[in-house]
């Protein structure tokens, strides 16, 4: 399985120096441009200059081979939230947990700790700079958009973007950073292949119809040229469906539809998985880097999402204290697995193509059972279907972690090794 892991030590070339010396050359030009867009962009932010805290430098890289997706949360002591409800306006809604009261604010006091390293604090300025004339989508399902929405906060000290969608729907925008040529986009596609709710309901609700072996055409032509794609999708596979493979019904999961066989959701889930992975490796038209983020976990206790369950904890799980286990890890097992198997086919076929990456953030948001909306996504009295948001995650919060890591991996990728020991595909 491919991890972020630069070139080891023996393989380092003239070409690899040089990238090296280009890459230090590159660190202090972000440390000068941090330095002039704080000062720009002073109205932006409530915090006058950051605060840096003990081990988390502002401007770095983690050192080669450090498992950044193997860690805990750990205490951050006058770490200050990246930004706030204020200084950040594009917020969605329900996930404005400060707006809507949320009292226990102790959930944005500790970062991300790698066993092996620090994970430096995410950089707006180190960020825009590997991403220059670059575009990244986000493809999938809401949590797709709360990565986004995350990742433009976070950017927004020093730069909000432009809306510059071609189409009036919400579920399609395109954003561009003008002062940095960097373009950012969101394709709606929960299941991320075809898939369309039908009318049939035979006692499970209405069934969704979900063609396992077609990628979904709502955003794989539209990714073509994209540098940068972030898949996200698992949880709607938990809805009642009917699969279809070669455009014809072959089973289903939880449709109680008389001779139909029900092969669950861990089937379809797989499977479109698998299928989604091959379109993107074999798509002629992209060239760029596919980061396959694995499961979002939920953190339902005391019922399910629509009997009763909640998650009021304020504070982060030590390692210790769960295990992955159930759904979460059924999901993130496939996703692994499926990820590893399109890896080495795209191996074997050699040549050039898209790069896989997983970026696999399941252990860490495992962890975080505190860090969801629950009643705080929306007023106490308002009572239309007001259930218990533990599958989102609050902005501030923990998934501001999901860019922090995705840095990282950026600058391994692009900035320092320029795709090279890392591309499985040019490998061979
Ligand atoms: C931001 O959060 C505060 C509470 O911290 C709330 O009073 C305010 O309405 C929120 N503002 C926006 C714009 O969401
Ligand atoms: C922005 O980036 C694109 C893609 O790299 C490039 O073709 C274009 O010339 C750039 N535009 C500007 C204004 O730099
Ligand atoms: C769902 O999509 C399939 C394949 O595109 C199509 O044949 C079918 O008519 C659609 N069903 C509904 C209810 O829209
Ligand atoms: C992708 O790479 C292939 C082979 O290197 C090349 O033929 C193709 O034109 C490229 N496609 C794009 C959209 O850049
Ligand atoms: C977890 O580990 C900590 C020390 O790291 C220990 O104090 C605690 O008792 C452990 N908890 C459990 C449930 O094992
Ligand atoms: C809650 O819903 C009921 C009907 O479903 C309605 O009569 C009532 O006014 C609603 N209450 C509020 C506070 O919106």
């Amino acid at each position: 399985m491919q991890k972020l892991q630069l070139a080891s030590p023996t393989a380092v070339s003239v070409p690899a120096l040089f990238l090296f010396v280009l890459f230090l050359l590159a660190a202090r030009q972000q440390r000068s441009l941090l330095d002039t867009y704080r000062s720009g962009f002073a109205s932006v932010s409530s915090s006058g200059s950051p605060r840096l805290e003990p081990g988390r430098p502002a401007v770095a890289r983690v050192p080669k081979g450090c498992d950044i997706f193997r860690g805990e949360w750990v205490p951050d002591d006058g770490g200050e939230p990246y930004y706030t409800n204020r200084t950040c306006p594009l917020i969605q809604e329900h996930q404005n947990c400060m707006k809507y009261g949320r009292p226990d604010l102790g959930f944005l006091r500790w970062r991300w700790r790698p066993a092996q390293c620090e994970l430096p604090r995410f950089d707006a300025a180190a960020f825009f700079d590997a991403v220059r004339g670059r575009s990244m989508a986000f493809v999938g399902d809401s949590l797709a958009r709360n990565h986004m929405q995350s990742l433009m906060c976070l950017l927004s000290k020093l730069e909000y973007p432009k809306d510059i969608s071609t189409t009036k729907n919400q579920e399609f925008r395109t954003l561009y950073y003008e002062s940095y040529n960097f373009t950012i986009s969101t394709f709606w596609s929960p299941f991320l292949v075809k898939a369309n709710q039908s009318d049939a309901d035979y006692g499970s609700g209405r069934l969704w119809n979900i063609y396992l072996d077609e990628p979904d055409d709502a955003w794989l032509p539209g990714v073509a040229g994209a540098d940068y794609l972030v898949l996200s999708g698992a949880n709607w596979f938990t809805r009642p469906s009917l699969f279809y493979e070669s455009g014809r019904l072959v089973a289903c999961h939880y449709c109680l539809v008389p001779g139909v066989p029900d092969l669950t959701l861990r089937h379809s889930q797989r499977v479109a998985f698998r299928t989604v992975l091959r379109a993107v490796t074999s798509h002629p038209g992209f060239n760029g880097t596919a980061i396959v983020r694995t499961v979002s976990p939920t953190h339902f206790e005391g019922g399910e999402w629509n009997k009763g369950g909640d998650c009021r904890r304020t504070r982060p799980y030590a390692a210790n204290e769960t295990r992955m286990a159930g759904l979460s890890l059924d999901f993130h097992t496939a996703q692994v697995e499926e990820f590893a198997q399109a890896e080495e086919a795209a191996r074997r076929r050699g040549g050039g193509g898209a790069r896989l990456v997983l970026m696999d953030t399941t252990a860490a948001m495992l962890l975080r059972p505190d860090g969801h909306p629950s009643r705080y996504g929306h007023w106490a009295h308002e009572n239309v279907t007001l259930y218990k948001d533990c599958v989102h995650w609050c902005l501030p919060g923990p998934i501001d972690a999901w860019n922090e890591m995705l840095l990282q991996m950026d600058i391994s990728n692009v900035g320092l090794q320029n795709g090279r020991s890392i591309c499985p595909r040019t490998v061979t």
